[in-house]
């Protein structure tokens, strides 16, 4: 048997990509106040910012698309949405959004108020975000390896089972009004949690009368793994394992910009006829009619096709093979990465690739703008700019859009990462000067700490 694991797709359609000079890079960097989001992507070389809108669509899912039925209400596109979705997720209802964290909102805005507790492994930060914007407290339970960049572990993204019920102990079942549980664990490294995890957290949250909702962005991988790593999976498909993981929670976040495998969208899901009716009210407030939330008919017509196609075994292995590709080639050089390597993306230790730049300094903003002076890679941090002071970790996210780079282009920000490990000692920490008061990584802008 091959052992190479091949792109398991041939190209259709090409967008050129272009090369920038490091002088170049070094006025654009300035321009952009040294935060990549920022920078205009025609000045990106390879762009790793996220995985989040940036998959590349299949031809099936172009076809789909011209099938669409742009009806304001009772759409046939809504029909095969509600159907693919529900034959997956499985949950009664299917409340299209136009992302993720527009199904946050109204899920939050329902379900929590001033004063109560959302425990999740980690929160993604619009998912804290909206938490907090309604009041409540958003707090993350993730096993403790879950917190330590260097220790392997198969399921790092699992909940901390005993966190969890003194949690509940201590501030009391009537303030918790759901749990979550993100697969696979987006800001803890892109770890997946384990079946037997998310059947123990469901026990548990059914003991107490608490509903259990997924944030499920991730799902397709998360299955993968589980098939990969865990006992009694092995000859499951990854669909199997995603009905089975979904069976065990009441309803469901989705950005379908992740494994939808679409540019744009995102649903709400619920088995709760009540909240069901006070989601869709909201939804017909800011999104759109229960029957496209927002996005275009041809926009569910990709998720329908995009969400399953996502789970094909072919394209899973080629998909976690190649991450694991990025990540292993520069751990064995040294780069200290989180391990193992997660499904979407690599994450670099920043604070152990610069201990020489303290926290208040950005490490991860520090050695992101290094990424792009030296090869044109974009990057995220997540960590002190991202998450202020709660910040556990200083990563570098190196996201991998959905078969959108070949081995290529991956070989390339290899050797453009060793470049850049080899002068790690040159690498100087930044300072704010502006910051908005919330989400403030999106539009801050910094300066060279050495700068008075
Ligand atoms: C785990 C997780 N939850 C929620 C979201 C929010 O989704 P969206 O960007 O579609 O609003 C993201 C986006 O990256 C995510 O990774």
């Amino acid at each position: 048997m091959t052992r190479t694991i091949i792109e398991p797709f041939r190209i259709k359609s090409v967008e050129p990509i272009r090369w920038t000079t490091r002088k170049d890079r070094e006025h654009l960097l300035r321009a952009a106040h040294y935060n990549l989001f920022l920078l205009p992507a025609a000045d990106v070389l390879i762009d790793l910012l996220t995985d989040s809108g940036t998959g590349a669509m299949s031809t099936h899912q172009w076809a789909a698309i011209m099938e669409g039925d742009e009806s304001y209400a009772g759409s046939k596109s809504f029909d095969r949405f509600r159907k693919s979705v529900q034959d997956i997720f499985g949950f009664e209802h299917v409340i299209p959004t136009h992302q993720g964290r527009a199904a946050e909102r109204i899920l939050f805005s329902v379900m929590c108020k001033k004063g109560d507790v959302v425990p999740n492994n980690t929160h993604f930060d619009t998912t804290r975000a909206n938490v907090e914007a309604v009041g409540a407290e958003a707090v993350d339970l993730v096993i403790p390896e879950g917190k330590q960049p260097s220790v392997v572990h198969p399921f790092k993204g699992s909940m901390d089972l005993a966190a969890l019920q003194s949690l509940i102990e201590r501030v009391g079942r009537e303030r918790i009004p759901l749990v979550m549980l993100t697969v696979t664990n987006n800001s803890g490294g892109g770890q997946p949690v384990s079946m037997e995890n998310i059947r123990q957290v469901s026990a548990l949250c059914h003991r107490h009368k608490i509903p259990l909702y997924f944030d499920a962005c991730r799902f397709a991988e998360n299955a993968y793994f589980i098939k990969l790593r865990e006992q009694g999976y092995e000859s499951k498909t990854p669909k199997q394992i995603a009905q089975e993981m979904f069976s065990h929670g009441d309803g469901c976040t989705m950005s379908a910009k992740k494994d939808g495998m679409a540019n744009i969208g995102g649903f709400l899901c619920t088995n709760d006829d009540l909240l069901a009716q006070q989601q869709k009210d909201l939804l017909i407030l800011s999104e759109g009619y229960p029957t496209y939330g927002g996005l275009a008919g041809r926009d569910l017509e990709a998720i329908a096709v995009g969400i399953q196609e996502a789970l094909e075994e072919d394209y899973l292995r080629y998909r976690i093979a190649s991450t694991a590709y990025l990540g292993s080639h520069i751990a064995e050089q040294g780069v200290p990465i989180v391990q193992p390597p997660g499904g979407h993306a690599i994450y670099i230790d920043a604070r152990a690739f610069l201990p020489h730049i303290s926290q208040s300094q950005f490490p991860g903003v520090a050695l992101g703008t290094e990424l792009y002076l030296e090869g044109g890679i974009r990057s995220v941090e997540i960590g002190s700019l991202m998450f202020g002071p709660a910040a556990t970790m200083d990563l570098v996210r190196l996201a991998i859009p959905r078969r959108v780079y070949t081995q290529s282009h991956i070989d390339y920000v290899v050797e453009v990462i060793l470049e850049v490990w080899k002068h790690r000692e040159n690498i100087q920490g930044l300072k704010l000067t502006y910051e908005a008061p919330f989400l403030r990584h999106f539009t801050a802008r910094l300066e060279p700490a050495s700068n008075s």
